[in-house]
């Protein structure tokens, strides 16, 4: 009872079952029916003849005509006089006269009569034709067996159960092909999700056309690919992370080992504990990213929007950044002509431009310039970092954004990044439905522009 084949066959199965003996049963009904007014109407057409028969040219004769024509096994005629004894019959056993003794003394009926219609229980019906010749009259009675008719009705109840058992085994078939059609894939997809849910994306499904079937084994076997992408994806992303912390820390193994070494002057010792302060602030910084990273992949990470200016918010950036920039000799330009208000997550906007800013900074080279630039269109806040650095190869710009993807690795070892920021600026401008877009030349510079 827990396969939805069985369900759906017992559905089918009472449905088709309903509809069919309703249909089989006004079948049979009509076609009896039918058959019993052809023959009422025979019989009343033969003896209505005979009558007319009689009634044209009554004499010995003419009955003796009338009883020779239905010297038949099925059919019988009898003609009465007006005191209603019988003159003629067909039926020389005398049998009929017998039987129907009580009916044919008691006729009285003007016109043209079925006398007796119940074919199922009686073994003739019958009916009487009055007629009036010269000074006869009487009664012209027909009399035609029921054994055809029932015979007729017997066969044809063989036929309607021949035909009932045929599509009893039609169902069946049915069953069993919705079986194969319809369970089969379905166990087959089970069995792929258990695999699934066991860590083995190593699924593989039968094409099963277009339906609704087909497109849930497609969307399984998307998702066992996506799975298996994700899980490359993530040690991927591990064994990148490992390897970006095992390099500071082996600086800061190495370096605090010699600075711990006798003998070494003051000025030595100070230098390698800036080399361990160095490594380490990357070290946060790292870490810090990863954080902030390991927070945006939460479907709870939201984005609080409110209303703020732009010129006091923007200042308040170039503040906090100008000191690193002055000691690089790098000078940085805010471009805000009209002060506008900004629709956005202060706090989220602040850490996505003082990256692009740390970003120029560290890409650019003394006494370069940098602007940082902001203006309002189309109801959008459009805010752009332009720097005069040492840019990025066409060929590298669509990866700048994957997170742990640095150009050229030994540049950024010498620049000190680790690949996170600029991730995490797209997730935090993704995540207020903004884009980012960046234009970059090698040896040039590069823009970064984002609208949000
Ligand atoms: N303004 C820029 N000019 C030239 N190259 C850039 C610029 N911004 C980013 N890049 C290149 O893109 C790469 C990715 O930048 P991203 O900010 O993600 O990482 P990072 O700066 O190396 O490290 P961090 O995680 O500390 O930000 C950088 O390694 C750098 O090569
Ligand atoms: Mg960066």
């Amino acid at each position: 009872m827990n396969k939805i084949s069985t369900k759906l066959a017992i559905c089918f199965f009472i449905v088709v079952l309903i509809m069919e003996s309703s249909l089989m049963y006004y079948l049979h009904q009509s076609i009896i029916h039918t058959r019993a007014e052809e023959e009422f109407s025979l019989l009343l057409a033969n003896g209505a003849n005979h009558r007319d028969v009689l009634i044209e040219n009554y004499s010995d004769s003419t009955i003796k005509h009338i009883i020779l024509m239905e010297k038949n096994e099925n059919r019988e005629v009898m003609i009465t006089n007006s005191t209603g004894d019988i003159i003629s019959s067909s039926d020389k056993s005398y049998m009929l006269q017998e039987e129907y003794q009580l009916l044919i003394s008691d006729l009285n009926n003007e016109k043209d009569k079925i006398l007796v219609s119940d074919w199922r229980n009686s073994s003739y019906i019958v009916s009487a034709h009055p007629y009036k010749a010269n000074d006869q009259s009487g009664y012209v009675l027909m009399f035609q067996s029921t054994t055809s008719i029932n015979q007729m009705v017997n066969n044809m109840n063989k036929h309607f159960i021949i035909s009932g058992i045929a599509s009893f085994i039609v169902l069946f078939i049915v069953y069993a092909l919705l079986s194969k059609i319809l369970t089969r894939p379905l166990i087959r997809m089970k069995e792929a999700t258990e695999k699934l849910s066991k860590g083995d994306f190593n699924v593989s499904l039968p094409y099963l056309g277009k339906d609704e079937l087909g497109d849930l084994s497609g969307s399984i076997y998307k998702l066992a690919n996506d799975l298996e992408r994700l899980k490359d994806e993530r040690n991927e992303f591990l064994a990148s992370i490992a390897h970006e912390l095992s390099t500071p820390l082996t600086y800061l193994i190495g370096y605090s080992k010699i600075a711990m070494r006798k003998g070494l002057s003051e000025e030595e010792r100070e230098h390698y504990l800036e080399i361990i302060g160095e490594e380490s602030d990357r070290m946060k910084d790292l870490v810090k990213n990863l954080l902030d990273l390991a927070r945006m992949d939460e479907t709870s990470f939201t984005v609080s929007k409110e209303y703020f200016w732009a010129n006091s918010f923007l200042e308040n950036i170039c503040k906090l950044v100008v000191p690193s920039y002055e000691v690089k000799k790098i000078r940085l330009n805010l471009v805000c002509e009209s002060d506008f208000q900004i629709y956005a997550d202060s706090i989220r906007l602040e850490q996505i431009i003082l990256n692009l800013l740390d970003n120029s900074l560290k890409y650019s080279n003394e006494n370069s310039e940098v602007t940082l630039k902001a203006y309002k269109k189309d109801e959008k806040t459009i805010i752009s970092v332009i720097d005069t650095g040492i840019g990025i190869p066409a060929d590298e710009i669509e990866f700048i954004f994957e997170k742990l993807y640095r150009v050229e690795k030994s540049r950024s070892r010498a620049y000190g990044g680790s690949g996170i920021g600029l991730a995490v600026v797209k997730e935090l401008v993704e995540a207020h439905g903004g884009t980012i877009e960046v234009k970059s030349k090698l040896g040039e510079g590069s823009t970064f522009k984002i609208t949000i």
